[in-house]
């Protein structure tokens, strides 16, 4: 029987995958060696979401492989048929990256040949998808025109409305060393599907949400906010008069999207992947909800200096996807993403006593 591979099915989008397969009766292999708590410390921890998968699944079997261990990858693909490779293991932070850069590099870059290599020696037909990220646009998507309005900032022009599209150029930018691994890997997993010929897709994610985030400062700005509004500590804001805009995607409806390709591939493309204008937010905007929501009023401070490359203003623009597969809709609002993830971060803070 063939099989379905994601990598990272301990993270967010992973678990959502490996969930969402698994109850459609595949079987599932989950790559993670937990390596999000060597990024990120104690918190970036994501075992409590391995132990729930497990708990919730039937046909899933994890590995504690590493996407660098090219002879480990190898031996895995010997071992089992796959369809579908859903790549979502990754080094995931803008900010971490600075700290480290060769092993950013060898998680985004290496990990990522290694997974295509093995798909076209021992798969060729398999679908193949990767999740890239909006950073590879690096801060072009800065010189779009805006205007400050009282909570966010806005595009300034109407042809920008939608968002930025699969056009904005990629080169010549300021990307951080994060948005310059991750589009080596982009780059590389569009060749296999242009010059193999491979069903290969690329989506640049926006802000990927959801409940299983295991939410750290330096990565899951939704979860985060939570987690700090709801344990009472300081969150600090960078720059941009906090009101940064950022367009939020549930996990369900990133591998929606990836089952819609899946069915349906077209080799190399690349999509845009975000919760579009509708599921835009800004910082600001964004602290007084969850305010409003959890009844608790977040201590937060301003630092002036921006995120180094961090975009003002980011909303996807979904046109080219939703026109190549016009069956996907968003289907979880910012309103219903916020509830989802409250009410996990206050179950995991009764599990761990804290609440
Ligand atoms: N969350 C976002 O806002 C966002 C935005 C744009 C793009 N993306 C991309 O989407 C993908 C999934 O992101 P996520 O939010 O689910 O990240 P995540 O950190 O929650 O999940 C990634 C998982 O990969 C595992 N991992 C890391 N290095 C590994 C390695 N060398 N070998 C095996 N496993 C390893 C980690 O332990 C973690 O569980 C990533 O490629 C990320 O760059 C995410």
């Amino acid at each position: 029987m063939k099989k379905r591979l994601v990598t990272g099915g301990s993270g967010l989008i992973g678990s959502e995958a490996v969930e969402y397969f698994d109850g459609q009766g595949h079987e599932v292999v989950g790559v993670d060696n937990n390596m999000r708590r060597e990024f990120f410390g104690a918190a970036g921890d994501t075992l409590w979401n391995l132990e729930r998968l497990k708990g919730r699944t039937k046909r899933f079997t994890h590995v504690g492989l590493d996407i660098r261990d090219r002879a480990g990858i190898d031996e895995l693909f010997r071992a089992h048929r796959f369809e579908l490779i859903v790549h979502c293991a990754a080094q995931p932070s803008h900010d971490k990256a600075r700290d480290i850069p060769l092993l950013d590099f060898e998680v985004n870059a290496l990990g990522t040949i290694n997974l295509l290599e093995a798909t076209r020696q021992h798969c060729p037909e398999a679908v193949f998808v990767f999740m890239s990220t909006n950073k590879v646009y690096g801060d072009a998507p800065n010189e779009i025109p805006l205007k400050e309005l009282e909570t966010r900032w806005d595009y300034a022009r109407a042809e920008d409305f939608e968002g930025v599209d699969e056009k904005c150029r990629i080169d010549q930018t300021l990307h951080s060393l994060f948005g310059a691994s991750k589009a080596a890997g982009d780059l590389v997993a569009q060749e296999y599907g242009r010059y193999f010929g491979m069903k290969v897709c690329v989506f640049r994610g926006g802000c990927l949400t959801g409940p299983s985030h295991s939410g750290v400062e330096l990565h899951g700005f939704l979860s985060y906010l939570v987690k700090v509004t709801l344990s009472g500590g300081t969150y600090s804001v960078f720059g941009y008069k906090g009101k940064q805009v950022r367009d939020n995607i549930h996990s369900h409806d990133v591998v929606r999207a990836i089952e819609e390709f899946a069915a349906n591939p077209r080799p190399g493309e690349v999509y845009n992947l975000g919760g579009g204008r509708e599921n835009s937010v800004s910082m600001i905007e964004a602290i007084e909800r969850i305010g409003s929501m959890t009844g608790k009023k977040l201590s937060w401070k301003y630092v002036e200096e921006a995120r180094k490359g961090d975009h003002i203003c980011y909303i996807s623009n979904l046109g080219k996807f939703k026109r190549d597969y016009p069956s996907w809709k968003i289907t979880r609002g910012l309103d219903r993403i916020l509830e989802e993830i409250i009410a996990s971060q206050r179950a995991q803070m009764t599990l761990s006593g804290a609440g």
